[in-house]
Protein backbone atom coordinates (compact mmCIF):
# COMPACT_ATOMS: atom_id res chain seq x y z
CA UNK A 1 0.00 0.00 0.00
CA UNK A 2 1.75 3.32 -0.80
CA UNK A 3 0.99 6.46 0.91
CA UNK A 4 0.43 9.67 -1.11
CA UNK A 5 2.20 12.25 -2.16
CA UNK A 6 1.79 16.01 -2.66
CA UNK A 7 3.17 17.28 -5.84
CA UNK A 8 6.54 18.31 -3.93
CA UNK A 9 6.87 14.72 -3.13
CA UNK A 10 5.96 15.68 0.60
CA UNK A 11 3.28 12.67 2.03
CA UNK A 12 -0.01 14.51 2.62
CA UNK A 13 -1.48 14.48 5.95
CA UNK A 14 -3.88 11.68 5.08
CA UNK A 15 -0.72 9.88 3.66
CA UNK A 16 1.38 10.36 6.45
CA UNK A 17 -1.55 8.56 8.67
CA UNK A 18 -1.51 5.47 6.47
CA UNK A 19 2.13 5.06 6.29
CA UNK A 20 2.38 5.20 9.72
CA UNK A 21 0.05 2.86 10.37
CA UNK A 22 1.78 0.91 8.41
CA UNK A 23 4.62 0.93 9.90
CA UNK A 24 3.89 0.17 12.94
CA UNK A 25 1.97 -3.02 11.45
CA UNK A 26 4.99 -4.03 10.20
CA UNK A 27 7.04 -3.47 13.32
CA UNK A 28 4.83 -5.52 14.98
CA UNK A 29 4.68 -7.99 12.60
CA UNK A 30 8.81 -7.91 12.84
CA UNK A 31 8.83 -8.47 16.86
CA UNK A 32 6.13 -11.18 16.52
CA UNK A 33 8.64 -13.10 13.96
CA UNK A 34 11.80 -12.01 16.52
CA UNK A 35 9.64 -13.36 19.59
CA UNK A 36 8.45 -16.27 18.10
CA UNK A 37 12.37 -17.36 16.89
CA UNK A 38 12.93 -16.42 20.81
CA UNK A 39 9.60 -18.60 21.85
CA UNK A 40 11.03 -21.45 19.64
CA UNK A 41 14.20 -21.63 21.10
CA UNK A 42 17.15 -22.68 18.51
CA UNK A 43 16.93 -25.03 15.54
CA UNK A 44 18.81 -28.23 15.76
CA UNK A 45 20.84 -28.77 12.94
CA UNK A 46 21.38 -32.50 12.35
CA UNK A 47 24.90 -33.14 11.26
CA UNK A 48 26.03 -36.45 9.73
CA UNK A 49 29.24 -37.72 9.54
CA UNK A 50 30.59 -41.75 9.30
CA UNK A 51 33.79 -41.37 11.77
CA UNK A 52 33.82 -42.21 14.76
CA UNK A 53 34.58 -39.77 17.82
CA UNK A 54 38.02 -40.21 18.79
CA UNK A 55 38.49 -39.67 14.69
CA UNK A 56 40.36 -36.35 13.80
CA UNK A 57 37.08 -35.49 11.69
CA UNK A 58 34.40 -35.84 14.42
CA UNK A 59 36.78 -34.49 16.71
CA UNK A 60 36.76 -31.03 14.44
CA UNK A 61 33.51 -31.14 13.88
CA UNK A 62 32.74 -31.37 18.33
CA UNK A 63 35.16 -28.44 17.68
CA UNK A 64 32.54 -26.66 15.38
CA UNK A 65 29.69 -27.38 17.29
CA UNK A 66 31.41 -26.02 20.78
CA UNK A 67 31.99 -22.70 18.70
CA UNK A 68 28.70 -22.50 17.72
CA UNK A 69 27.37 -23.08 21.20
CA UNK A 70 29.55 -20.43 22.33
CA UNK A 71 28.82 -17.95 19.82
CA UNK A 72 25.32 -16.00 20.95
CA UNK A 73 24.43 -14.81 17.40
CA UNK A 74 25.01 -18.32 16.25
CA UNK A 75 23.30 -20.39 19.44
CA UNK A 76 20.69 -18.04 19.64
CA UNK A 77 19.66 -19.91 16.06
CA UNK A 78 20.56 -23.31 16.31
CA UNK A 79 22.47 -25.72 18.17
CA UNK A 80 24.69 -28.64 16.25
CA UNK A 81 23.96 -32.33 16.75
CA UNK A 82 26.68 -34.23 16.10
CA UNK A 83 25.10 -37.83 14.27
CA UNK A 84 28.46 -39.60 14.22
CA UNK A 85 29.33 -43.14 13.51
CA UNK A 86 27.27 -43.56 9.92
CA UNK A 87 23.98 -43.74 11.94
CA UNK A 88 22.48 -41.74 9.34
CA UNK A 89 23.67 -43.65 6.59
CA UNK A 90 26.34 -43.77 4.51
CA UNK A 91 27.88 -40.52 2.72
CA UNK A 92 25.85 -41.23 -0.24
CA UNK A 93 22.48 -41.06 1.49
CA UNK A 94 23.63 -38.06 3.83
CA UNK A 95 23.94 -36.16 0.72
CA UNK A 96 20.23 -37.25 -0.07
CA UNK A 97 18.95 -36.16 3.27
CA UNK A 98 20.53 -33.04 3.24
CA UNK A 99 19.55 -32.04 -0.08
CA UNK A 100 15.76 -32.55 0.29
CA UNK A 101 16.55 -31.10 4.36
CA UNK A 102 16.00 -34.44 6.28
CA UNK A 103 19.41 -33.30 7.57
CA UNK A 104 20.92 -29.79 7.61
CA UNK A 105 24.55 -30.89 7.71
CA UNK A 106 27.29 -33.08 6.46
CA UNK A 107 30.94 -33.84 7.05
CA UNK A 108 31.54 -36.38 3.66
CA UNK A 109 34.56 -36.93 1.24
CA UNK A 110 34.60 -34.96 -1.96
CA UNK A 111 34.67 -38.19 -3.73
CA UNK A 112 31.24 -38.89 -3.11
CA UNK A 113 30.11 -36.05 -3.37
CA UNK A 114 30.88 -35.93 -7.08
CA UNK A 115 27.77 -37.59 -8.17
CA UNK A 116 25.59 -34.54 -6.79
CA UNK A 117 28.35 -31.66 -7.47
CA UNK A 118 30.88 -33.33 -10.34
CA UNK A 119 33.28 -30.45 -10.30
CA UNK A 120 34.10 -32.15 -6.70
CA UNK A 121 35.17 -35.17 -8.79
CA UNK A 122 38.43 -33.47 -9.94
CA UNK A 123 40.02 -33.81 -6.22
CA UNK A 124 39.48 -36.94 -6.77
CA UNK A 125 41.88 -37.57 -9.65
CA UNK A 126 45.31 -39.76 -8.64
CA UNK A 127 48.47 -38.29 -7.62
CA UNK A 128 47.09 -34.61 -8.63
CA UNK A 129 48.22 -33.10 -5.53
CA UNK A 130 51.80 -33.69 -3.98
CA UNK A 131 51.10 -33.11 -0.19
CA UNK A 132 48.29 -32.29 2.04
CA UNK A 133 49.88 -28.55 1.56
CA UNK A 134 49.48 -28.26 -1.92
CA UNK A 135 45.84 -29.80 -1.39
CA UNK A 136 44.88 -26.86 0.84
CA UNK A 137 46.93 -24.16 -1.27
CA UNK A 138 44.88 -24.89 -3.92
CA UNK A 139 41.56 -24.98 -1.69
CA UNK A 140 42.51 -21.57 -0.53
CA UNK A 141 43.24 -19.66 -3.87
CA UNK A 142 41.34 -18.83 -7.07
CA UNK A 143 40.77 -22.41 -8.03
CA UNK A 144 39.10 -23.44 -4.61
CA UNK A 145 36.89 -20.85 -5.12
CA UNK A 146 35.59 -21.99 -8.23
CA UNK A 147 35.08 -25.50 -7.23
CA UNK A 148 33.11 -24.51 -3.96
CA UNK A 149 30.31 -22.31 -6.80
CA UNK A 150 30.34 -25.51 -8.32
CA UNK A 151 29.77 -27.36 -5.02
CA UNK A 152 26.96 -24.14 -3.76
CA UNK A 153 25.17 -24.64 -7.47
CA UNK A 154 24.50 -28.72 -6.37
CA UNK A 155 22.29 -26.87 -3.35
CA UNK A 156 25.02 -27.67 -0.34
CA UNK A 157 27.14 -24.65 0.87
CA UNK A 158 30.79 -26.12 1.77
CA UNK A 159 32.27 -24.07 4.44
CA UNK A 160 35.44 -25.91 5.00
CA UNK A 161 37.73 -28.13 4.09
CA UNK A 162 38.96 -30.86 6.54
CA UNK A 163 42.46 -33.27 6.41
CA UNK A 164 42.10 -36.44 5.19
CA UNK A 165 45.41 -37.30 4.72
CA UNK A 166 46.78 -39.58 2.04
CA UNK A 167 44.76 -42.62 0.45
CA UNK A 168 47.04 -45.82 -0.34
CA UNK A 169 45.88 -49.60 -0.73
CA UNK A 170 46.20 -52.16 2.19
CA UNK A 171 45.03 -55.71 1.52
CA UNK A 172 44.88 -59.32 3.49
CA UNK A 173 47.44 -61.06 1.48
CA UNK A 174 50.90 -59.19 0.35
CA UNK A 175 52.32 -56.30 0.11
CA UNK A 176 52.03 -54.21 -2.89
CA UNK A 177 55.46 -53.16 -4.63
CA UNK A 178 54.15 -52.38 -7.65
CA UNK A 179 51.10 -52.08 -9.84
CA UNK A 180 51.49 -55.96 -10.79
CA UNK A 181 50.98 -56.98 -7.04
CA UNK A 182 47.46 -55.53 -7.27
CA UNK A 183 46.50 -57.92 -9.64
CA UNK A 184 43.12 -60.09 -8.92
CA UNK A 185 42.86 -58.47 -5.92
CA UNK A 186 39.04 -57.17 -4.63
CA UNK A 187 39.57 -54.05 -3.81
CA UNK A 188 36.86 -51.59 -2.04
CA UNK A 189 35.88 -48.31 -3.59
CA UNK A 190 34.39 -45.25 -2.12
CA UNK A 191 30.65 -44.37 -4.31
CA UNK A 192 32.67 -42.66 -7.13
CA UNK A 193 33.06 -43.75 -11.02
CA UNK A 194 36.64 -42.00 -10.58
CA UNK A 195 37.37 -44.24 -7.55
CA UNK A 196 36.17 -47.57 -9.58
CA UNK A 197 38.25 -46.73 -13.02
CA UNK A 198 41.63 -45.77 -11.03
CA UNK A 199 41.51 -49.28 -9.25
CA UNK A 200 40.42 -50.95 -12.38
CA UNK A 201 43.43 -48.94 -14.14
CA UNK A 202 45.88 -50.45 -11.65
CA UNK A 203 44.82 -53.79 -12.20
CA UNK A 204 42.73 -54.95 -9.35
CA UNK A 205 38.82 -55.56 -9.16
CA UNK A 206 36.77 -52.83 -7.78
CA UNK A 207 33.57 -52.98 -5.38
CA UNK A 208 31.51 -50.02 -4.40
CA UNK A 209 30.86 -50.16 -0.93
CA UNK A 210 29.75 -47.89 1.59
CA UNK A 211 32.42 -47.11 4.64
CA UNK A 212 30.79 -48.99 7.10
CA UNK A 213 30.60 -52.36 5.13
CA UNK A 214 34.31 -52.53 4.42
CA UNK A 215 35.22 -54.36 7.93
CA UNK A 216 32.86 -57.07 7.36
CA UNK A 217 33.61 -57.21 3.85
CA UNK A 218 37.03 -57.95 4.28
CA UNK A 219 36.24 -60.73 7.49
CA UNK A 220 33.97 -62.27 5.41
CA UNK A 221 36.33 -62.34 1.88
CA UNK A 222 34.27 -60.66 0.17
CA UNK A 223 36.94 -57.95 -0.73
CA UNK A 224 40.64 -58.55 -0.24
CA UNK A 225 41.48 -55.30 0.44
CA UNK A 226 40.43 -51.40 0.11
CA UNK A 227 42.16 -48.08 -0.17
CA UNK A 228 42.40 -45.44 2.40
CA UNK A 229 43.89 -43.15 4.56
CA UNK A 230 45.92 -44.82 7.90
CA UNK A 231 43.80 -42.88 9.95
CA UNK A 232 40.53 -44.79 8.42
CA UNK A 233 42.66 -48.34 8.73
CA UNK A 234 43.10 -47.86 12.56
CA UNK A 235 39.90 -46.27 13.67
CA UNK A 236 37.74 -48.42 11.77
CA UNK A 237 39.80 -51.42 12.80
CA UNK A 238 40.45 -52.57 8.87
CA UNK A 239 43.77 -54.03 9.90
CA UNK A 240 42.84 -56.64 12.09
CA UNK A 241 41.78 -58.74 8.83
CA UNK A 242 44.42 -56.82 6.18
CA UNK A 243 47.72 -56.61 7.49
CA UNK A 244 49.75 -55.06 4.68
CA UNK A 245 49.79 -51.70 4.23
CA UNK A 246 51.14 -50.06 1.13
CA UNK A 247 52.08 -46.42 0.78
CA UNK A 248 51.32 -45.70 -2.63
CA UNK A 249 49.67 -42.48 -1.94
CA UNK A 250 47.79 -42.22 -4.66
CA UNK A 251 45.29 -39.94 -3.91
CA UNK A 252 44.53 -36.85 -1.29
CA UNK A 253 41.03 -36.28 -0.87
CA UNK A 254 39.53 -33.69 0.68
CA UNK A 255 36.72 -34.40 3.22
CA UNK A 256 34.10 -30.87 3.27
CA UNK A 257 31.55 -29.81 5.85
CA UNK A 258 28.58 -28.84 4.13
CA UNK A 259 25.16 -26.94 5.26
CA UNK A 260 22.27 -27.59 2.86
CA UNK A 261 21.44 -24.61 0.57
CA UNK A 262 18.04 -23.52 2.32
CA UNK A 263 19.37 -23.03 5.65
CA UNK A 264 22.23 -21.10 5.12
CA UNK A 265 19.44 -18.70 3.44
CA UNK A 266 17.93 -18.85 6.55
CA UNK A 267 20.61 -16.88 8.07
CA UNK A 268 20.94 -13.19 8.46
CA UNK A 269 24.94 -12.04 6.67
CA UNK A 270 26.48 -12.06 9.82
CA UNK A 271 25.29 -15.29 10.98
CA UNK A 272 26.52 -16.82 7.89
CA UNK A 273 30.11 -14.77 8.52
CA UNK A 274 30.24 -16.30 11.62
CA UNK A 275 29.67 -19.63 11.19
CA UNK A 276 31.94 -19.32 8.18
CA UNK A 277 34.33 -18.35 10.36
CA UNK A 278 33.82 -20.92 13.04
CA UNK A 279 34.13 -23.52 10.32
CA UNK A 280 37.35 -22.58 9.19
CA UNK A 281 39.05 -22.26 13.08
CA UNK A 282 37.35 -25.68 13.37
CA UNK A 283 39.50 -26.51 10.19
CA UNK A 284 42.95 -25.59 11.58
CA UNK A 285 42.36 -27.57 14.78
CA UNK A 286 40.92 -30.94 12.54
CA UNK A 287 44.12 -30.17 10.65
CA UNK A 288 46.74 -30.29 13.67
CA UNK A 289 44.59 -33.75 14.97
CA UNK A 290 45.39 -34.88 11.62
CA UNK A 291 49.21 -34.89 11.89
CA UNK A 292 48.99 -36.54 15.35
CA UNK A 293 46.48 -39.45 14.62
CA UNK A 294 48.37 -39.94 11.26
CA UNK A 295 51.35 -40.73 13.55
CA UNK A 296 49.53 -42.48 16.06
CA UNK A 297 48.08 -44.66 13.49
CA UNK A 298 51.29 -45.41 11.51
CA UNK A 299 52.48 -46.78 15.29
CA UNK A 300 49.54 -48.58 16.48
CA UNK A 301 48.89 -51.12 13.49
CA UNK A 302 52.81 -51.63 13.46
CA UNK A 303 52.48 -52.80 17.51
CA UNK A 304 49.34 -54.52 16.55
CA UNK A 305 51.36 -56.70 14.07
CA UNK A 306 50.84 -55.05 10.49
CA UNK A 307 53.26 -54.34 7.92
CA UNK A 308 53.76 -50.91 6.72
CA UNK A 309 55.76 -50.63 3.37
CA UNK A 310 56.46 -48.35 0.81
CA UNK A 311 56.08 -49.22 -2.91
CA UNK A 312 59.03 -50.14 -4.62
CA UNK A 313 58.67 -47.51 -8.51
CA UNK A 314 56.25 -44.63 -7.09
CA UNK A 315 56.21 -43.57 -10.72
CA UNK A 316 55.34 -47.00 -12.14
CA UNK A 317 51.50 -46.44 -10.63
CA UNK A 318 51.56 -42.94 -11.75
CA UNK A 319 51.65 -44.16 -15.35
CA UNK A 320 49.19 -47.02 -14.58
CA UNK A 321 46.53 -44.73 -14.25
CA UNK A 322 46.91 -42.28 -17.29
CA UNK A 323 43.91 -43.80 -18.58
CA UNK A 324 41.67 -42.23 -15.87
CA UNK A 325 42.90 -38.92 -16.57
CA UNK A 326 42.31 -39.91 -20.30
CA UNK A 327 38.98 -40.71 -19.45
CA UNK A 328 37.85 -38.09 -17.05
CA UNK A 329 40.17 -34.76 -16.93
CA UNK A 330 38.23 -33.59 -20.07
CA UNK A 331 34.91 -32.98 -17.69
CA UNK A 332 36.76 -30.96 -15.60
CA UNK A 333 38.27 -28.27 -18.16
CA UNK A 334 41.25 -26.63 -17.94
CA UNK A 335 40.45 -26.99 -13.81
CA UNK A 336 43.68 -30.06 -14.06
CA UNK A 337 46.22 -28.22 -16.19
CA UNK A 338 45.55 -25.15 -14.21
CA UNK A 339 45.79 -27.38 -11.11
CA UNK A 340 49.24 -28.57 -11.86
CA UNK A 341 50.46 -25.59 -12.74
CA UNK A 342 49.98 -24.30 -9.29
CA UNK A 343 50.77 -26.81 -7.77
CA UNK A 344 54.12 -26.92 -9.65
CA UNK A 345 55.72 -23.36 -10.01
C1 LIG B 1 37.83 -41.32 4.55
C2 LIG B 1 36.96 -40.10 4.57
C3 LIG B 1 35.52 -40.46 4.72
C4 LIG B 1 35.11 -41.50 3.70
C5 LIG B 1 36.02 -42.69 3.75
C6 LIG B 1 35.66 -43.75 2.70
O1 LIG B 1 37.85 -41.94 5.80
O2 LIG B 1 37.31 -39.27 5.66
O3 LIG B 1 34.78 -39.29 4.56
O4 LIG B 1 33.84 -41.96 3.95
O5 LIG B 1 37.35 -42.25 3.58
O6 LIG B 1 36.55 -44.35 2.14
O7 LIG B 1 34.48 -43.96 2.45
Amino acid sequence: MAARLDREGRLSARGFQVAKAVAVLAFAGLCSACSDERARGPERWVLSNVHIETYPTARGLADLAERVAADPALSSRMTIDLQLGGVLGNEKEALEKLRFGAIQMACVSAAPLQEFAPVAGVLALPFLFESSEELFRTLEGEIGAEIVEGISEAGFVPLAWFDAGERSFYNRTRPIRRPEDLRGLKIRVQRSELMRDMVEALGASPVALGFKQVYTSLHTGAIDGAENNLPSYRSERHFEAAGFYSLDRHAIVPDVVLVSVDRWRSLSGEQQTRLREAAEASAHAQREYWTESSRAAALAVTEAGCEINEVDDPESFRRAVEPVYAEHAGRFGDLVERIKAAGRP
